[in-house]
């Protein structure tokens, strides 16, 4: 009896060991869920660096009777569910419930026995024929199920939920739209139908099932009934033509696929942060698109929205009307030029769903191009839906002229992010934007409606016209020929005087610098917003962390001192730079630096942590790049893979600079060297002492230095002092030749004569050999076509013109693309001719030239001063 009991209590202490042991590996840090294995009403599946979880939840502010299987982020200070499961078929709290991993090979939620939810995977484990299926879940939030390969690793993927998404698209993820064979496939992202309710919602977003590669929020279901909420606009290359002032690119949102208007293929939307999990866009259940940021402390910021005003959702005003926001954001409809509303009893305004129509015929109906039309321009625009894309039109002229000579064709509009878009019928969703963001729009209007009032009142408005501008042109002539003396001296002292440390110190970084442009309800959200202080170090503890600035930790030497490798109390690697006191970088670099580079905030910037000023110790402390500079690193070491995305991380570093930071700022010391890279090999753009910043609208800055590398600079620059964004874009080419054919630019002064990597790549590529550039230990291997077009854009880039340099968003748009048919470069004349006899000659007639084209381009002279 004593023994069955003992056996009966051994049986029981073993029970509940087993019962111990499979509770453990689920609620411990398990990444897998293996076949057999289930995860109970308290276990968690967590991925390999615990970013993301798998667990039962219930929704806050929901039915706290109801538990649903959801993909959460662990860091976040508030329960956010990028992924549910079972969201129309939640499971009882007071049932015994789970999730399994079936021997069939397939993911379940059940309550009870009963199933709820299943992934349906068992044909296709079959199929497969794989042994063990697992479920991981990944450091993007991705939930993969997948059969066994072999020792580990993992075998052929059956599910993944980034396939099958709810309201949440993330970093890894795609928006795509695959027409081939004649079927739609989808992605489609369907919002929650509350906040505190997962289950199915009224608005879905995914891409025009027409192909013109624009997203859509749908109300009622992507399909059948729904009807278009909002519309993003054109895809712009770097933005959506709806939302101007956000690159999405920089973020690394883009399209990949075939081009719109051959979209009988597969086109995708990809959001490729490489292994953040800081952005994520939600569908919110109202149908709002809102971009959310993770910071630090575990909230979420908002960094953009779609639709926040009524303007902004889908064809407000109707046909052929136009909607711009009044004060408090209402939407104000008005027909277009040479438009009167369909329904006279709207002119009052309100209610204006039957839109507009042309007052008067075009006239060239039935093939009658009479000449007598003329373009109405309206600028700041959200173009119409329905375009036309002419992926042959390479120019505004080309693009006016095929709107011309279609009668059909109702209006155009060109850029560069674009092309060439056309409208025929009735010109739908249009909005104007209030601050100068958006794109032109030319309107076919009868030439009557471009000609105001009679002749003699025009020849009137000339002659007082004319006579005004004399006056005004000879007092300002008189004025600034009295002034220019002393307008030189102000511009001296200007760019000398600066604020005083103390009066710098602590910096504040404004978030609004990094989100651009705010809608009226941002701007509230976050007008008492969060600001965060650069933190100052005692130099004590910079010391501390680098051994004593000792010979052990230094990493380099830069033109304005060391920087040393250092380890914060934290533990956190740190990079110091420590400026030598008798350095050049004097204080005027050193706070510009600081000022700069605190504002700005990208993935492929080098980021601040703090600073030290300290008697005569300037000192930075930046985020350590383990792989040190491309420089000291890269030549000959990296694959193409790895340089294309080099040259892409640089371009987008760049078009934040240049473009969405909002400072507009100039680096003028574009190089190998400044580059570094982190332990992933992506590219970030270091050392801004020479930075300037472009205020508001302006297109250039005086300043009292040249500084910069030579061979990086810019023929203007460096030989009258003119700089410009497109100095960088210079820098940039000759950094992209040097990517691509593994040899420095200072090492050409040796070779080839006396050219320098431009006059070489140019001679070769002039020579059709352009391949001969690539560096051979990688030649083999590459993409030879995507190799020339990097050349091909170098060349563009290094033009002798600053105007005939493209601009980085151009740039950004050529190399992504494998369509779009690139200029092409002319020959570096500088390069040439200085190696030729008659060199002083050659110099002399190009200064001429320049003059030219740079007042063309809004350069200024600086003053030249010896450093
Ligand atoms: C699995 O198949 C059933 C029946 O066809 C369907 O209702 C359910 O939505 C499918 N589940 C998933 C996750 O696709
Ligand atoms: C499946 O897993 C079990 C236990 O882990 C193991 O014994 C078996 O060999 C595995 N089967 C395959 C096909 O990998
Ligand atoms: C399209 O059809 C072809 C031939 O019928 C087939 O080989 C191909 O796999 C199909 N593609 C897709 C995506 O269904
Ligand atoms: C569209 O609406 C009509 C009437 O409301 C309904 O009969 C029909 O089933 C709906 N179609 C779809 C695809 O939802
Ligand atoms: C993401 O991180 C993993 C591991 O650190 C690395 O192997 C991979 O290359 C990274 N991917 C990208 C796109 O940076
Ligand atoms: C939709 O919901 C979001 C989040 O709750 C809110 O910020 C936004 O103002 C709402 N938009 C509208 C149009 O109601
Ligand atoms: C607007 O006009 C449509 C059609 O004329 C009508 O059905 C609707 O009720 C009107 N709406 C308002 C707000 O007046
Ligand atoms: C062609 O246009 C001109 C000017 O608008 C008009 O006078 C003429 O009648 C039109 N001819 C036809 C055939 O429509
Ligand atoms: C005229 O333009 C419309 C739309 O812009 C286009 O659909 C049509 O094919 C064009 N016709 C010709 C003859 O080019």
């Amino acid at each position: 009896m004593a023994a069955a009991t003992r056996a009966a209590a051994a049986a029981l202490a073993l029970a509940a060991l087993v019962f111990f042991l499979h509770a453990a590996v689920h609620a411990g840090a398990a990444a897998t869920l293996s076949q057999g294995q289930s995860l109970g009403a308290t276990d968690k599946l967590v991925s390999p660096e615990g970013i993301f979880e798998l667990a039962f939840f219930a929704p806050a502010g929901g039915d706290p009777d109801r538990r649903y299987l959801g993909v959460m982020y662990a860091q976040a200070a508030e329960q956010t569910v990028p992924w549910v499961a079972n969201r129309d078929a939640p499971v009882n709290a007071a049932s015994a419930y789970s999730a399994a991993v079936t021997a069939a090979g397939e993911l379940q939620v059940l309550e009870g026995d009963r199933v709820v939810w299943r992934t349906n995977t068992t044909s296709s484990a079959a199929a497969a024929g794989t042994g063990n299926v697992t479920l991981n879940l990944g450091d993007d939030g991705n939930l993969v199920l997948s059969g066994a390969g072999g020792a580990g690793g993992a075998g052929p993927m059956l599910w993944q939920s980034f396939d099958h998404p709810t309201d949440t698209f993330l970093p890894g993820m795609s928006i795509t739209l695959d027409r081939r064979n004649g079927t739609i496939r989808r992605t489609l992202f369907t919002s929650w139908r509350s906040a505190g309710d997962p289950s199915t919602g009224d608005f879905t977003l995914g891409q025009d099932p027409l192909g013109s590669a624009q997203l859509y929020i749908w109300r009622g279901g992507g399909g059948g009934n729904a009807t278009a909420y909002w519309r993003s606009g054109q895809w712009a290359n770097t933005n959506f033509v709806g939302v101007p002032w956000r690159s999405l690119y920089v973020y690394g949102f883009k399209l990949t696929g075939d081009p719109p208007s051959r979209g009988d293929g597969v086109m995708s939307y990809i959001f490729n942060m490489y292994n953040s999990s800081e952005f994520r866009f939600v569908l919110q259940p109202n149908g709002t698109e809102t971009c959310y940021m993770l910071l630090a402390d575990g909230q979420w910021e908002t960094v953009w929205s779609q639709p926040t005003i009524p303007c902004q959702t889908y064809n407000v005003c109707g046909a052929n009307a136009e909607c711009t926001a009044g004060d408090d954001g209402q939407a104000l409809c008005a027909c277009l030029k040479g438009f009167e509303p369909r329904d006279p009893a709207e002119y009052g305004g309100g209610n204006w769903t039957q839109g507009c129509m042309r007052s008067a015929p075009l006239g060239c109906e039935a093939n009658n191009v009479s000449g007598g039309v003329g373009f109405a321009d309206m600028p700041w625009m959200k173009l119409p839906n329905f375009a036309v894309w002419g992926s042959t039109v390479g120019d505004d002229d080309a693009c006016r002229q095929s709107c011309l000579a279609n009668c059909s064709c109702g209006a155009y509009s060109y850029s560069t992010g674009t092309g060439c878009l056309t409208w025929a019928g009735d010109l739908l969703d249009i909005y104007q934007f209030p601050d100068g963001e958006g794109y032109d729009l030319h309107l076919k209007v009868p030439e009557s409606l471009l000609e105001t009032g009679s002749k003699k009142r025009r020849w009137i408005t000339v002659v007082v016209v004319v006579v005004v501008v004399i006056v005004v042109l000879a007092g300002c002539g008189l004025l600034l020929w009295k002034c220019r003396r002393r307008i030189k001296e102000k511009l001296v002292i200007a760019g000398r005087e600066k604020p005083s440390p103390q009066s710098l110190l602590p910096l504040r970084e404004a978030r609004q610098d990094f989100s651009g442009p705010k809608q009226p309800d941002q701007e509230e959200a976050e007008g008492g917003g969060k600001k965060c202080e650069l933190p100052l170090f005692s130099f004590e503890v910079v010391a501390a962390a680098t051994g004593d600035f000792s010979e052990a930790n230094k990493l380099g030497e830069g033109g304005f001192g060391h920087v040393y490798k250092g380890r914060l109390p934290g533990g956190e690697e740190v990079a110091v730079k420590r400026l030598s006191r008798s350095s050049g970088q004097g204080l005027e670099e050193f706070k510009n630096e600081v000022i700069l580079i605190a504002k700005l905030q990208h993935r492929n910037l080098v980021k601040l942590l703090g600073c030290c000023i300290q008697g005569e110790e300037k000192i930075l402390v930046y985020e350590y790049m383990p792989n040190k500079s491309l420089d000291a690193f890269l030549f000959g070491l990296l694959d193409w893979k790895t340089r294309f995305s080099i040259i892409e991380g640089i371009a987008r570093g760049l078009l934040y600079l240049h473009r969405d930071s909002r400072l507009r700022v100039v680096h003028r010391d574009l190089k190998a060297s400044n580059i570094l890279l982190d332990r992933d090999m992506n590219p970030k753009i270091s050392d801004f002492g020479m930075a300037r910043i472009f205020g508001g609208d302006q297109n250039q800055v005086n300043t009292n230095r040249v500084v910069g590398t030579l061979g990086y600079m810019s023929p203007e620059y460096a030989m009258e002092g003119l700089f410009s964004v497109r100095s960088d874009v210079y820098s940039f080419g000759i950094l992209i030749l040097e990517i691509v054919s593994g040899q420095k630019n200072s090492s050409f002064h040796h070779m080839e004569g006396s050219l320098n990597i431009v006059g070489y790549a140019w001679q070769l590529w002039n020579a059709d050999k352009g391949e001969r550039l690539i560096d051979p230990s990688i030649r083999a291997a590459c993409s030879p076509r995507e190799a020339l077009r990097c050349v091909h854009m170098a060349l563009l880039c290094v033009q002798d013109h600053a105007c005939d340099r493209p601009d980085i968003p151009y740039v950004v748009m050529a190399l992504g693309s494998d369509s779009s048919v690139l200029p092409m470069p002319k020959p570096p004349t500088f390069t040439l001719q200085c190696t030729s006899s008659d060199k002083d000659d050659g110099i002399f007639r190009d200064r001429q030239q320049a003059d030219e084209s740079y007042s063309a381009c809004d350069l200024t002279v600086t003053m030249l001063h010896g450093r």
